[in-house]
Formats: structure tokens, C-alpha cells, sequence
């Protein structure tokens, strides 16, 4: 059984300078997040089916190293020492993720009792060590054999997940302290059938389209028939809203951003928040949402007891009316002379504060938790111990900007370190770690890295 190493890093380090500033609301939620295909492993083990995780990473070509989810961080054999380790650096709440394919494996519509046992043992041994539980129903892995009956295009699929959403709480809701319902739908719907990186790899505006409206009917649907089963409890749904800059100050490049927003962030907050879809999407590219989509908007705009943001870097664009075709006639730019982490994200903190001003004042927005928020450096063991300074800067420095947020009147609920474990980072594979904890994926041993220490002590100090 791998060991976990835990050698308290050497005494001269000063891992956290404590400063009142950084002194959150006594209620505030500091915690720590995972998703499931990224550290389970166990893809076959007590009855659980295919996703479109499964497919795509054992394709030829599409992770890198051709690296897959088959083992990730056994976290499905090894959760109790994980549950240990979380629960060793002080923090209030795990955001982890449900494995629909565990639930329902396959066609028949069979609940795999199995695989409901898994998360009703995972969330036991939370509450046994006063961890409070932020479930998500849906990061990303969609069972096989939803895709192959059309998918999110498939209005039955929003159905299924409706059914899959009251099964989980029937069955776990009266254990659990928020849920939310899709982890970032712009990554699975854009991501995956438009510039086709994750799964299911598609390259497809139309099927971009209706996917993102099917997402969005299948939250809706999903919310509705939790209140039914469980009406109280808080439900939400996690959005990475892209905090977009200009490249330059001109008017093209300013009215690029608007552009950019619309598409990349509101496609998904105005049909979530406002029961609308923005005009200018609508102009360009409404021909491709599925025929009477008008009438689900108030099906999808559930009112929310709260809403998660990830946040990890900002996005400069520049007007590309004259050469692109393709809606939202923009194109990403890359400033030279910034400070990057190992994934090539540019670290900007001031760019969180902005963008949650902004949402707030253009949005009618219930609280919100920052659900993600955490850097790549790829720093290994020496002598057992990972001297991840890089992460700590990155992480003080957006827990300043969050706390800057906070005292400037947005209602920020929590702050959620991405990620527990080093893990599957989709199409990057294992070559990028976004950890507290250092993974040897070979001995699956686990290291606490300096930042784990830091966020202990952060976590300490403002207790
Ligand atoms: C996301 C996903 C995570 C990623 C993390 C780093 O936000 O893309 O929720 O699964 O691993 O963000 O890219």
C-alpha cells in the first residue's frame, strides 16, 4: 500500500507571512477540488461503463504521451488516505465530481448500486473527518452510450441526466452541503465539438450549438427535479466565465471583446441568468440552435442558490473582422514579458477582481464560490520535498484578489484550491501537475508540497 510522504518541509522556510488583510469572514469555505475521471482510475471495477473520456483518451494521437484515465491517481482504492491528507490540511468542504458512467453504466437504465456505494462511502468518511460535501454531477464524462444515441444534441440525454441527478440525491442528498450540476459546459460543448481537444473531439458549430443548449436544457431539467426530491438543498452550477482583455485600446479591438464575450461567456450566463441567448450570437449563429430552443429558456433559467467560477488566467483578443468568417471574428493574442506557469496560462490576479466586479454589475447573480483556482508548476521531490514557491506566489496572490472582491461588496461563499491531487489534465495527460499533493504515478505515493503546508497555515491562520 503506497505511503504517504508527509516530511514537514525544513524549518528555515517561512512558508506564509500571516497578514490581517487576508483575514476572510469567519463563514468563508476554504476547500479543495477534483473531478472523477481525473483521479479515480478504476474505469472498470464494480460495474462501472465506458464514457467518452474512456474513447477519447485510448484514441491515437489526442493525450498527450498517450496517456489516459485508466489508473490517474487510483484515488477509487486509495480515497481513505486521500480523505486523511485533505483532511490534515485543515479545510472546510471537498468539491469532488460523480461519475455518471459509475451510476449508469449502460442502456438498460439500471441504477449500478455499486457504483452509488463508492460516493455514499466517500462522502461517510468526509463527514467523519468534518469535511463538509460539494459534489458536481457532471465534469465531463458522458456514459458511452448517451453519446452514441446523439448525446447532449439528444433532448432524451437531458432527460437522463434529470433522472441521474434525482437518483443521486435520493439516494446521497440528505449528506451533501451544495451540488452543482455542470462543471464548466463552455470546455465540454466547445472544447469537445467545436475546436475538438476533449472529448468527444468533434470540430462542429452546429453540433457546438446544440450541445450547449442541450447542457443548459439538461441543467435546467436536472435542477427542477432535484428541488422535487430534495428541496433544500443548495444547488448551483460552476462556469469558467473568461475574464477577456483587449489586445490593444482601439475600438475594433474593444468592440472584439464585446464579441468575444457574447460568444464565450454569454451563450452560457445570459440563457442561465437572464433566459436569453445574446443577439448577436442569435444573428450569426442562431440558425444552428435546435429548432424552438426559444421555448426551453425558462426550463434553463433556474433560479440558483449560488454559482461557481473558475478562474485560472485572462484572455486577450484582437478584431479579426476582416480576415476570420467564423463568429465572434476574434483572435486570441499572447502578451510578451508576462509571468506564465508550466501550462503557458499567463498569472494575472487583477484580472479575477475585474471579472467579478464586471459579472456583478452587468449580471443578477446569487453568491458565488471561486470553485477552481490553482497553477501548473511542475516541480518534483527532492529529499521529500517539493518546493513549489511559484504556487504559493500564484495562490497569495489570487486569494488577494478574491479577498479584494470580498471587500468591495461581492458575496464570495468559498475558495476552492485546484487541484487536491497532481492528475489527468485532459489532452495535456499527466505532463502538467496542478496539485497540493505531488502524485508518483508509478508508486502512487503522495507528497505534501510547500503549498499544501502554506494552504494548511493560511487555513489555520484565518481560523
Ligand atoms: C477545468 C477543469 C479542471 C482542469 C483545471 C486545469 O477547469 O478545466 O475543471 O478539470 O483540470 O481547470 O485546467
Amino acid at each position: 500500500m503506497p505511503t504517504v510522504t508527509s516530511k514537514v518541509c525544513s524549518d528555515s522556510v517561512t512558508l506564509f507571512h500571516p497578514t490581517d488583510k487576508l483575514k476572510f469572514p469567519a463563514d468563508f469555505v476554504f476547500g479543495a477540488a477534483t473531478a472523477a475521471y481525473q483521479i479515480e482510475g478504476a474505469i472498470d471495477v464494480d460495474g462501472r461503463g465506458p464514457s467518452i473520456w474512456d474513447t477519447f483518451s485510448h484514441t491515437s494521437g489526442r493525450i498527450a504521451n498517450g496517456d489516459t484515465g485508466d489508473i490517474a491517481c487510483n484515488h477509487y482504492h486509495l480515497w481513505q488516505q486521500d480523505l486523511d491528507i485533505l483532511a490534515s490540511l485543515g479545510v472546510d468542504a471537498y468539491r469532488f465530481s460523480i461519475a455518471w458512467p459509475r451510476i449508469f453504466p449502460d442502456s438498460s437504465g439500471k441504477v449500478n448500486k455499486s457504483g452509488l456505494g463508492f460516493y455514499d462511502r466517500l462522502i461517510d468518511g468526509c463527514l467523519q473527518r468534518g469535511i463538509k460535501i460539494y459534489p458536481t454531477l457532471y465534469h465531463w464524462d458522458l456514459p458511452q452510450w448517451l453519446y452514441d444515441r446523439g448525446g447532449w444534441r439528444n433532448r432524451e440525454t437531458a432527460d437522463a441526466f434529470a433522472h441521474y441527478a434525482s437518483t443521486v440525491v435520493k439516494t446521497l442528498g440528505d449528506r451533501i452541503d451544495a451540488l452543482t450540476t455542470f462543471n464548466e459546459p463552455w470546455c465540454s460543448s466547445i472544447l469537445g465539438h467545436l475546436v475538438g481537444v476533449h472529448a468527444p473531439g468533434e470540430r462542429n458549430i452546429e453540433h457546438a450549438l446544440q450541445v450547449i443548449h442541450g447542457q443548459h436544457l439538461a441543467h435546467g431539467q436536472a435542477i427542477q427535479a432535484i428541488r422535487a426530491a430534495h428541496g433544500q438543498l443548495p444547488l448551483g452550477i460552476v462556469l469558467n466565465v473568461q475574464a477577456i482583455r483587449p489586445t490593444t485600446d482601439s475600438l475594433a479591438d474593444q468592440q472584439a471583446v464585446n464579441r468575444h464575450h457574447d460568444f464565450h461567456n454569454g451563450l452560457f450566463l445570459d440563457a442561465l441568468f437572464r433566459a436569453e441567448y445574446p443577439a448577436t450570437v442569435i444573428n450569426e449563429l442562431g440558425k444552428f440552435l435546435p429548432q424552438g430552443w426559444q421555448n426551453d429558456l425558462d426550463t434553463i433559467n433556474q433560479p440558483l442558490d449560488f454559482w461557481g467560477l473558475n478562474y485560472y488566467t485572462p484572455e486577450y483578443v484582437t478584431d479579426e473582422s476582416a480576415k476570420s468568417t467564423a463568429f465572434p471574428h476574434t483572435r486570441r493574442t499572447s502578451l510578451k514579458h508576462v509571468d506564465r506557469t508550466d501550462i503557458g496560462w499567463q498569472i494575472d490576479p487583477s484580472a479575477l477582481t475585474e471579472l467579478l466586479l464586471k459579472l456583478y454589475k452587468e449580471y443578477n447573480l446569487p453568491p458565488c464560490y471561486i470553485t477552481e483556482n490553482g497553477a501548473a508548476f511542475n516541480n518534483e521531490p527532492e529529499n521529500g520535498v517539493v518546493d513549489d514557491q511559484q504556487r504559493i506566489n500564484y495562490l497569495a496572490s489570487h486569494l488577494e484578489a478574491v479577498f479584494s472582491a470580498l471587500s468591495q461588496g461581492i458575496h464570495i461563499k468559498g475558495y476552492f484550491a485546484w487541484s487536491l491531487l497532481d492528475n489527468f489534465e485532459w489532452a495535456e495527460g499527466y505532463s502538467m501537475r496542478f496539485g497540493l499533493v505531488h502524485v508518483d504515478y508509478e508508486t502512487q505515493r503522495r507528497v505534501l508540497k510547500n503549498s499544501a503546508y502554506w494552504y494548511r497555515d493560511l487555513l489555520s491562520h484565518n481560523r
